[in-house]
């Protein structure tokens, strides 16, 4: 049912007394004052807890999309909100201006998990990934004598960075790409994985390589085995910086701290975001050693909340979480369990599964339902999942989450599949 009953901004989550449907006020007050850059599920949320969340009028729902991962601990970790909660009391923001007493130890933690020497924090992931660009050119003047403005970044078909003008100008994705021109030189895409490919178009200007060893928004797509080890090797042998963009396959979702460990592949330079600031706030870095990061002098880059106590204070405490190997672990078997399930439903409404660790990528037979049709079935069944390209749907819940909650997805997708090959 419709309803154009305004909400008043100073109500809080819910609608007031009388609001008929306060999930359809709530949509359309959103849809009167909020830019249309997305195309959101019909439910509204107003409270988490671990992997589930709660609606408006009070309905749970599995969150199998988790932000993008950003929430692998899940909605309201204990721990990290009384990490956040002790800081936002304290100090929440200095600058870098002046010191903190909290990005010292959120910065050696950080390097620590990384093995690598220095961090340079950030706020957004595409903030992180225009930083890794920035430094690898400069790198690639200042280091390895690249001709000036001539410096070249190898990315990979089909990948998602972000969203500023310089990323999407590398982006294949004509919808992200579309009238924001002209865009930033200097990038040169190869197909995702080929490693002849990336030798090829590898010349005395190129700086760096920049993939994700797991394509997320690409719909979960995992890289021929051996892809990353030979990407390695070619980096190192041509003096070019290995960039892993681990924005969205890091911090244990797939079953290790990082997606390159599966091949035991260490990058030049790692990429890091959304689940370093716990789904509490947005908390971004690169991590690179001395002879990359020291390129970066007093006034060549920087941002007014990078590195900002409260954020430093979540994402160290973030780093603290993931030292027990407790959440790598919980991918790896939750994961197991969730691929088995989809597998299972190859030929029943699937043609394809693509897992690695609690992160699942299934293409839905698009002559039976679109993806969004796929989510749209699962949300009525208390799940919420995120469609992507068509017809493929991405399932990433919470490391929190327990096996009967994955078993509740994969019957809930069963079910969905079913109703529509009747
Ligand atoms: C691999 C990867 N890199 C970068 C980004 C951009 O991160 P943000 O949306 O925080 O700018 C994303 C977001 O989905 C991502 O998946």
């Amino acid at each position: 049912m419709t309803t154009t009953t305004p909400v008043s901004s100073t109500s809080g989550p819910t609608p007031p007394e009388g609001v008929a449907d306060p999930t359809q006020a709530h949509i359309d007050l959103t849809d009167a004052h909020a830019a249309h850059n997305y195309h959101p599920l019909p439910v509204v949320l107003a409270s988490g807890d671990g992997a589930w969340v709660t609606d408006v009028e009070g309905r749970r729902y599995l969150d199998c999309l988790a932000g993008y991962s950003a929430l692998n601990f899940g909605h309201s970790h204990p721990r990290l909100v009384a990490r956040a909660a002790e800081q936002l009391q304290r100090l929440t923001l200095t600058s870098r201006a002046f010191f903190n007493d909290q990005l010292g130890p959120f910065a050696k933690a950080l390097s620590e998990l990384t093995g690598k020497d220095v961090v340079l924090p950030m706020n957004s992931g595409a903030e992180a990934v225009e930083t890794a660009i920035k430094v690898t050119r400069k790198w690639g003047y200042q280091v390895k004598g690249v001709a000036p403005g001539t410096a070249r970044i190898i990315t990979m078909r089909g990948n998602f960075h972000g969203r500023t003008t310089t990323i999407v100008g590398f982006s294949d994705d004509d919808v992200a790409t579309a009238d924001f021109g002209p865009f930033t030189p200097g990038f040169v895409g190869v197909p995702y994985g080929d490693i002849d490919a990336v030798a090829a178009a590898i010349d005395d200007a190129t700086v760096a390589v920049l993939f994700e060893p797991i394509q997320g928004e690409g719909g979960v797509v995992v890289p021929p085995e051996g892809f990353l080890r030979a990407l390695r090797e070619l980096c190192t042998e041509r003096n070019v910086l290995m960039v892993a963009d681990e924005i969205q396959s890091g911090l244990a979702r797939t079953g290790c701290t990082f997606a390159c460990d599966h091949e035991d592949v260490v990058p030049d330079v790692y990429v890091l975001g959304k689940a370093l600031g716990g789904g509490l706030y947005p908390v971004s870095a690169i991590a690179a050693d001395h002879d990359v990061l020291d390129v970066v002098r007093p006034g060549t880059h920087g941002s007014t909340f990078g590195g900002n106590p409260l954020a430093a204070a979540i994402g160290h405490e973030v780093v603290q979480l993931l030292a027990t190997g407790e959440f790598q672990e919980r991918a790896w078997v939750l994961g197991a369990r969730l691929e088995e399930g989809l597998r299972g439903m190859v030929g029943a409404g699937l043609v394809g599964v693509r897992a690695r660790g609690l992160w699942a990528g299934v293409d839905v037979d698009p002559a039976l339902l679109t993806g969004r049709e796929v989510c749209e079935g699962l949300m009525r069944h208390g799940i919420l999942a995120k469609d992507t390209h068509g017809s493929t749907v991405r399932f990433a819940p919470p490391l929190v989450a327990t096996e009967s909650d994955i078993d509740l997805l994969v019957v809930a997708l069963r079910t969905v599949l079913e109703v529509a090959r009747r």
